[in-house]
């Protein structure tokens, strides 16, 4: 995975190679994302001996991510199962949260800021007006708020706004902060990392035995996990089962820092931050979001570009992103640009995430299956690396998962498939 601009986590190169080759695992997590970050950390504080395999762990989609934890402003209309595995996971945020700061001494910026979705002109307050209804009709916490009112709450929004759907539950966190606390979480608790590409599967019998990578080696063990995002169909030797559908969705990024002060300026004459909830627009049809961090810094996002494995960061998405956040927050005007990264957004024909346990009659027992995460990597990582570390301790995962095996891409006319069934 590549990002066009970041800066490296210091400390977590890889493991010499020989605390890592000979030994046999008990997991290998293939993907060094939040979601195998996470998975091999909980897995290792239940005391299995585990390995991550990443060229470059926490450089992929989830360091392009905005962190949005929002089950609710990103609910669409007919993904009724995946809201509640969202609402699932957004109800763990608060302890994970805990328990990785207790855990590193690291503060991921956990904010419960709730979050306002803004229409921009009568259009947008339509599609929104609609959204909320079916959102009141599911019972989710959300309320209706005027153009006056939006303007109260976050007085730099745009004067002509034509009123928000306001979502006091749907929080962010500072995914960097997150990544790098993951990172620091894995080595403390003795996660042995692998800086290399994995490149398949080995189960002879039908059981998992191996992970084979690219420079040739195998590390044995008794079970892996596949977290690897977009590229989790590359690795050879999948079970049919496992073969869904899968492809890269394009999101560029932009941070955006506070003007530099004054010379004259004093704490006393700083300006306050530009927003102090997160902001989602329909501006025209087109939607953009703004997360404002602690610091008055902000993560405008996002594209949603179908260009493939590609990670450049076009004019056109900066001009794009930058036209429609100062039609909704003016202001933004006035800050400079710190960042600009693209991601690719691992997407399934349902937009849901794949978060299984393979079982005997799949000719890989032992492998775990978690990804798929679309739009919602960051929000459902706690309860994905529950399940996953759930799964290889040989522990019952939550409940929420089980609408998420593959096989609901294999009956004929599913999602993703031909009316005939054929692949
Ligand atoms: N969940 C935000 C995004 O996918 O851009």
């Amino acid at each position: 995975m590549s990002a066009t601009q970041h800066t490296a986590p210091s400390g977590h190169e890889g493991a010499d190679a020989s605390q890592v080759y000979g030994r046999c695992f008990d997991a290998v997590v293939i993907g060094g994302g939040v979601i195998g970050l996470a998975s091999a950390w909980q897995a290792s504080k239940r005391g299995l001996a585990v390995a991550v395999v990443d060229p470059d762990p926490g450089h992929g989609a989830s360091w392009a991510a905005a962190g949005m934890l929002a089950p609710v402003t990103e609910a669409h209309y007919g993904e009724e199962a995946l809201l509640h595995l969202s609402l699932a996971s957004a109800r763990l945020w608060g302890a994970f949260a805990e328990e990785l700061e207790a855990d590193t001494g690291s503060d991921i910026g956990y904010r419960r800021c709730g979050t306002m979705l803004v229409a921009f002109d009568d259009d947008d307050r339509m599609a929104a007006r609609q959204l909320y209804e079916f959102q009141l009709k599911l019972g989710l916490q959300v309320r209706w708020v005027s153009g006056r009112e939006a303007r109260e709450m976050e007085p730099n929004l745009a004067p002509g706004i034509r009123g928000a759907l306001w979502a006091p539950n749907d929080h962010q966190v500072r995914t960097r902060h997150l990544v790098r606390a993951l990172l620091d979480a894995c080595q403390e608790s003795e996660v042995a990392f692998v800086p290399e590409r994995a490149v398949a599967l080995e189960a002879p019998g039908g059981r998992l035995s191996a992970v084979r990578l690219a420079s040739g080696i195998r590390l044995t063990c008794g079970a892996a996990v596949l977290a690897a995002g977009s590229w989790s169909r590359s690795v050879d030797g999948l079970p049919e089962l496992a073969q869904v559908p899968l492809r890269p969705v394009k999101g560029v990024i932009l941070r955006l820092a506070p003007a530099p002060l004054t010379a004259s300026a004093t704490p006393e004459t700083e300006p306050p931050p530009l927003l102090t909830r997160t902001v989602r627009g329909m501006v025209q049809g087109s939607h953009v979001y703004l997360v404002p961090r602690a610091d008055g810094s902000i993560v405008l996002g996002a594209t949603s570009e179908e260009r493939g494995f590609d990670t450049t960061v076009s004019v056109g998405a900066l001009h794009d992103l930058i036209r429609l956040a100062r039609r909704l927050v003016p202001g933004v005007t006035e800050m400079v640009l710190a960042d600009a990264t693209a991601g690719l957004r691992p997407a399934t024909a349902d937009n849901g995430p794949v978060i299984a346990a393979m079982g005997g009659d799949s000719g890989a027992e032992g492998l775990v299956l978690a990804f798929g995460h679309y739009r919602n990597g960051i929000l459902l990582t706690p309860i994905t690396a529950s399940a996953v570390s759930a799964w290889l301790c040989g522990d019952p995962a939550p409940d929420e998962v089980s609408a998420f095996g593959p096989s609901r891409f294999c009956a004929p006319g599913s999602p993703g498939l031909p009316a005939d069934g054929v692949r």
